[in-house]
């Protein structure tokens, strides 16, 4: 998708469909008003007849306007007067109106779309953001669901370029933002893709492959991919424990994107990649386990997050880390009151093989510390418990460093792709108490993403550290079943601040 800008006459903009707003009491925003000067008002006509109602998300194609050198006019509902402040389109009702144009156009022959929208206040939606969220949003509501169906792919939409009709002042930071939210769309696409996949094509090896091929396309980023003797050798007992009932070899990948720009001490990225979750030994319930091949979220997401990093090529040091295995039932697998040692050395008794997620990302944070970073973050499909607690809407955001976790919060904010801050406390981490090892791997039901990411913090102890519970956000269950790309557009925010690109 090309993404450009235009300043001058919306009526002179040469392309396929201009996109304009309309209230849902008929009345025409400045732009569409200009349209409609230049063809003897036939818009206002249009809406007095009240054929369209301008609710927000609805459209209707109006072609070959007279004094119109675009072929086609989209109005575009915005709902009533109140959905803005101040006279102003709040963000939340730009971005249906933004997202209603884009798939209205992807309906059609259109091949270029100008988005000719009202827009939010400057400090509500900075002009960089708006750019960055246009190429988001565009890239969000183009995404097919990558299906294994053997049926012949309905024909692609025509779309091909979006132009925002902005100011000469505006211009070059709208811009700059259609850089970033290309990038966060080509990253957050990525861990879709992945996501979506069923556990017996992405497999730990799969997603080892997958980043070896990111490294080939960004000179950038340098990965390695350990394998079954490599773990073992890093004493990774606890990610080994996980492993050992499957028949899939597990892998732990380790991406770096180091430019010699890049100063201090780095950011690491921690996923879980879980490739299918069956509970192990203490099997799951089969209605819904299925789901479990989302398990793999946190590591995708750490990929498809590299990927943005390495498009942007930003000056700063980051690493992903993905601790990736099946979690089956078998003859060798794990049992309930099995002790095992992480590479920490901590031991740690497994009552519940279910619990597997913290086993493998305590021994991809402790790797984390040959790094020397500045911050780690974690992002895993924990808890059932979170979603519990949460709903879909917001991520569980838990950190030893409440000014880590305000922060997430903050960019999950400003990136639409919100956050809760939830507590971790000594309080917690004393309901793992065992009689037998250092910790058990659970605590009971009550507040079970608390304890779980209390466990995680016996092992970042020393560690700026956050740990995001995206069991909730990272995918959808029902009729739209699929991962939905998050929490991608939180942590390239953190990431851009980071880098000094506000
Ligand atoms: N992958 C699951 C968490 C999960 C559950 C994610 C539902 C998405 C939807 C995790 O490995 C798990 O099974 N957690 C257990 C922990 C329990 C045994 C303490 C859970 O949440 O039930
Ligand atoms: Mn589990
Ligand atoms: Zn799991």
């Amino acid at each position: 998708m090309q993404f450009d800008t235009w300043t001058k006459a919306l009526a002179e903009l040469p392309i396929d469909c201009v996109a304009v707003g309309v209230q849902d009491d008929g009345e025409l925003t400045p732009e569409a008003k200009a349209l409609d000067l230049r063809c003897r008002e036939k818009l206002s006509r249009l809406t007095k007849r009240g054929d369209f109602g301008g609710k927000p998300g609805e459209t209707w194609l109006v072609t070959d306007l007279e004094g119109v050198r675009a072929e086609r006019v989209l109005l575009v509902g915005l709902g009533a007067k109140g959905q803005s402040s101040k006279d102003q389109i709040t963000r939340k009702a730009w971005r249906r109106a933004v997202t209603a144009a884009i798939s209205a156009a992807t309906r059609t022959r259109v091949t270029s779309l100008a988005l000719a929208l009202p827009r939010p206040a400057a400090k509500v939606l900075s002009d960089e953001r708006l750019g960055r969220a246009v190429a988001e949003h565009a890239g969000h509501t183009l995404y097919r669901v990558n299906d294994l169906k053997s049926a012949k792919k309905p024909r692609p939409h025509a779309l091909a370029r979006v132009v925002v009709a902005t100011t000469a002042k505006a211009d070059a930071a709208v811009k700059k933002g259609f850089k970033q939210g290309t990038a966060l769309a080509g990253g957050a696409a990525l861990m879709r893709n992945l996501a979506n996949l069923p556990g017996n094509v992405c497999t730990p090896t799969y997603l080892g492959k997958t980043a070896e091929g990111l490294a080939r396309t960004h000179k950038s980023l340098k990965v390695k991919v350990l394998g079954l003797p490599e773990i073992k050798r890093e004493k990774m007992g606890c990610f080994l424990a996980v492993t050992q009932g499957s028949e899939e070899p597990p892998r732990f990948i380790v991406i770096e994107h180091k430019p010699a720009r890049a100063k201090g001490a780095p950011v690491v990225l921690v996923g879980k990649g879980i490739t299918f979750d069956t509970g192990g030994i203490s099997l799951k319930d089969p209605p819904t386990m299925d789901e479990m091949k989302f398990d793999m979220s946190g590591a995708a997401c750490v990929i498809g997050t590299m990927n943005a990093v390495a498009e942007l090529n930003l000056p700063i040091h980051v690493v992903g880390l993905v601790a990736a295995c099946e979690n089956m039932p078998d003859g060798r697998a794990i049992k309930p009151g099995d002790i095992v040692t992480s590479a920490h050395g901590l031991t740690v008794e497994i009552l519940n093989t279910d619990a597997e997620g913290r086993l493998v990302l305590c021994d991809a944070l402790n790797y984390a510390r040959r790094f020397k970073p500045d911050v780690v973050i974690d992002m895993a499909t924990l808890t059932g418990a979170i979603v519990v607690a949460l709903g879909v809407h917001h991520t569980g955001v838990f950190s030893n460093t409440d000014s880590l976790a305000r922060e997430l919060v903050d960019c999950g904010l400003a990136a639409d792709d919100r956050a809760w801050h939830m507590p971790v406390g000594d309080e917690y981490g004393e309901q793992l108490k065992s009689n037998f090892a250092d910790m058990a791997n659970v605590a009971g039901r009550d507040g079970g993403s608390c304890t779980a990411a209390a466990f995680l913090a016996k092992f970042t102890q020393g560690l700026t550290w956050a740990h995001l519970d995206i069991a909730g956000t990272a995918y959808q269950g029902g009729a739209g079943k699929g991962s939905t790309g998050r929490p991608t557009a939180m942590l390239l925010e953190y990431l851009l601040r980071r880098a000094g690109t506000r």
